[in-house]
């Protein structure tokens, strides 16, 4: 049976013929963004994979809306797969907030859901490394998620000949609309135009923008303005002080398709405009308050990676390791009169913390030999009578015979 479209499995390496995911690689991505995050002072949290429908419904605006896992549970509760983290983490702050000091900094790794049209860069499940930093409204808080986005990027190997971010903002394009003295609470119906605009019918765009009282070409000059506001500017020299302003560039065309973004939104793509939106995120100050039914007012700003662009592009670029078992010993069981003796070392080896395998059942040491060789062990041990161990070093074969208690000692001090 195959597994639902749009879904992955996610297999150990050496991987299967086809189009096969790597889980080595998604150990790499989550360790690499794991590392990073907590190198900004990020803690971790997470929450449920399945929340009530209505977190949603009012809060994430329609395009996500349409694209829900939602059902009825046996329990009559109208409920969602999670199909993004925002909503998520500004209950938890809201519900929580007074027990922290603030500012917050979370991040998590969730697995999201959307039921999308499947297209390159667009699966129906993927994982996101979310940031999120709770309680500043000042452009700082803006300017160090920039900052932690481009170096989870640089983190792979990746460089500014390789991506860019993308900065934008809604109070810039909220302005823009109401140069018409257009109703501010229709302007999300705005805003989505704005947004579909580079993959859509110009014609299309342009009918549409007109019932707004705009013309397409009235913004495509404000887009190739590229005029920062005040505020941009805040975020664009406080990058630059970090030496990192080779890595941003202003551009209007972004305007993030979710509705509660209020402030800085940015996205990050590949140099080459190849590859679907790397990353993208922003300020979203009103949404805790939303969640909160009005409890709790509380700035927030962030940004999610997620796995699958972000795998495509590491290969493009070939700056993926390469992966594969590595063993510290393999311990060859030559003579099942001395098996316990054998699983007696194999455990010690575990205790102190070495990556060690053994046959399970009885096997022809050649098949054990070759089986060491496949897993990439530094060292074959052998248990051999009175209690001494032969030791080979598979990558020189030299061999060495050592007591029992000599053992742990050799690997350590010729790990590598
Ligand atoms: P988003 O732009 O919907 O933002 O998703 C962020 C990233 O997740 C995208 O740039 C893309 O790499 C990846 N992504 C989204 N949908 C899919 C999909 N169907 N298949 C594969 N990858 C996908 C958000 O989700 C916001 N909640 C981000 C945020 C956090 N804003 C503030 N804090």
């Amino acid at each position: 049976m195959e597994h639902l479209p749009g879904f992955r499995d996610f297999f150990p390496e050496p991987l299967p013929q086809g189009e096969a995911w790597s889980a080595a690689v998604r150990e790499h991505i989550f360790g690499r963004w794991q590392t990073v995050a907590r190198r900004y002072g990020f803690q971790f949290y997470d929450g449920p994979p399945v929340e009530p429908l209505e977190l949603y419904t009012a809060k994430s605006g329609e395009e996500i809306v349409g694209q829900l896992y939602n059902f009825v549970d046996k329990g009559g509760r109208a409920v969602s797969l999670r199909p993004e983290m925002t909503p998520t983490v500004a209950r938890m702050v809201a519900a929580r907030e007074r027990h922290y000091k603030k500012p917050l900094k979370w991040y998590s790794i969730p697995q999201l859901f959307r039921y999308e049209r499947q297209q390159k860069g667009r699966l129906r499940e993927h994982f996101q490394l979310n940031a999120d930093i709770f309680g500043e409204a000042d452009t700082a808080a803006d300017a160090e998620l920039i900052a932690l986005l481009i170096d989870l990027l640089r983190a792979f190997g990746l460089t500014a000949d390789d991506f860019v971010i993308r900065l934008s903002s809604r109070n810039a394009w909220q302005d823009f609309y109401q140069r018409r003295g257009n109703d501010p609470a229709k302007a999300y119906d705005f805003f989505q135009i704005v947004d579909k605009l580079e993959r859509a019918d110009p014609v299309q765009s342009d009918i549409k923008l007109r019932e707004h009282g705009f013309t397409l070409d009235e913004l495509r000059a404000f887009i190739q303005g590229g005029e920062p506001t005040d505020e941009l500017r805040r975020v664009l020299d406080n990058l630059a002080a970090r030496g990192l302003a080779d890595f941003v560039k202003i551009d209007y065309t972004v305007i993030r398709g979710l509705a509660y973004y209020t402030g800085v939104v940015y996205e990050a793509f590949d140099r080459h405009g190849k590859f679907r939106a790397i990353a993208g995120g922003g300020r979203y100050d009103q949404l805790v308050k939303l969640v909160s039914g009005g409890q709790v007012d509380m700035p927030a700003a962030g940004f999610a990676m997620g796995d699958v662009v972000l795998t495509e592009l590491l290969k493009d670029r070939a700056k993926l390791p390469t992966f594969g078992e590595r063993l510290d010993a393999y311990v060859l069981v030559e003579d099942e009169t001395r098996r316990a003796a054998s699983l007696g070392l194999v455990q010690r080896l575990r205790d102190a913390g070495f990556v060690v395998d053994l046959p399970l059942t009885p096997m022809k040491p050649d098949k054990q030999f070759k089986r060491a060789q496949e897993a990439g062990a530094v060292h074959t041990l052998c248990v051999l009578p009175e209690s001494v161990v032969r030791i080979k070093r598979l990558a020189t074969r030299a061999e060495t015979t050592l007591p029992l208690e000599g053992v742990i000692p050799h690997l350590q001090a010729n790990g590598n």
